[in-house]
């Protein structure tokens, strides 16, 4: 992938994905999705993984959003189709094995605010700014944005945001709960891998279950409460569970296996 949009790069067990179209503030276009897609494949349910970084190239931006220079050819069905691509990849990163934390390293708008909130875990500079324009461009969001900036800080704010289009800054998208950390510029990456350094320590199949409950809170046709008590069964029954008891009676740090 030498001439890719999106830079890979391995640390340890994690990976740091880099969105490279600065010329464009990083706008996602058809082609960053498709390399998306292809190493979230790649690496669905590898537990080798224990995380995943997404960041922008450059100072300036996360991701400006959709890449709008791809929407003037597009019709009704069109739209949906490209909508309904963008959600899927989206799903794909919200659902993976391992946790995956945004680096909102400069503008999170649109499209780019949307991949920041399908990842697990947002870090943000103190110069990142979060928005929905879409109504700008007589528009609605198309990548989850209308649902997930509504799951994360409530409908009241979300509204505003949706409707005005309005910008805000880091501090206030830690204090709305849109992020859980702001670091100086140029520490979001630094930040992120400090987090999945913790979360990698845990058992990886539980820290995968973790992530399907949660999500589960936010899926209509699932009853968390039941999913919880069939995974806590599943999770108690494996040999990671047997290793952390054993490792808290023998007063030690547990290897966790995956199994
Ligand atoms: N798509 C394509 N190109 C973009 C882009 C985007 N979303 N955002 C910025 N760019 C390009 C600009 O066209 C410009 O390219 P040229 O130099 O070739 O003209 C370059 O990036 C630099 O941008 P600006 O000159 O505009 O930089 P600025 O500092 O003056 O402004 C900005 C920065 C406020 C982020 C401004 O670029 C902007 O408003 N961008 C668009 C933001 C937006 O509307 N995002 C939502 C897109 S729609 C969407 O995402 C729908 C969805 O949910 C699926």
């Amino acid at each position: 992938m030498s001439d890719s949009l999106v830079k890979i790069e391995q640390k340890d067990h994690f990976y740091i994905l880099t969105i490279n179209r600065p010329h464009a503030l990083n706008a996602l276009n058809q082609e960053v999705f498709n390399e998306f897609e292809e190493f979230f494949t790649k690496y669905s349910g590898d537990y080798s993984i224990k995380g995943v970084v997404i960041t922008g190239e450059g100072q300036k931006s996360f991701v400006a959003g959709a890449d709008i220079k791809e929407f003037s050819s597009l019709d009704a069905q069109g739209g949906s189709l490209l909508s309904k691509r963008g959600q899927d990849i989206l799903f794909m990163i919200e659902r993976f094995h391992a946790p995956v934390v945004a680096a909102v390293n400069g503008f999170a708008l649109g499209g780019g605010c949307e991949l920041a909130m399908a990842c697990h875990i947002r870090v943000a500079g103190t110069h990142a700014k979060f928005g929905q324009p879409e109504v700008n461009l007589g528009l609605v969001p198309g990548y989850g944005g209308s649902q997930r900036l509504i799951q994360l800080i409530g409908k009241g704010k979300a509204t505003e945001m949706l409707l005005t289009a309005d910008m805000i800054h880091a501090d206030e998208a830690l204090r709305l709960g849109l992020v859980t950390h702001v670091v100086e510029s140029g520490m979001e990456v630094d930040k992120a891998l400090e987090i999945l350094g913790k979360i990698a320590t845990k058992g990886p199949l539980a820290i995968h279950q973790c992530i399907q409950l949660i999500n589960a809170y936010f899926d209509k046709t699932t009853d968390g409460f039941v999913k919880e008590y069939t995974d806590f069964g599943l999770t108690i029954g494996s040999e990671d569970s047997k290793e952390g008891a054993t490792a808290f009676v023998e007063k030690r740090k547990p290897i966790f296996q995956a199994k």
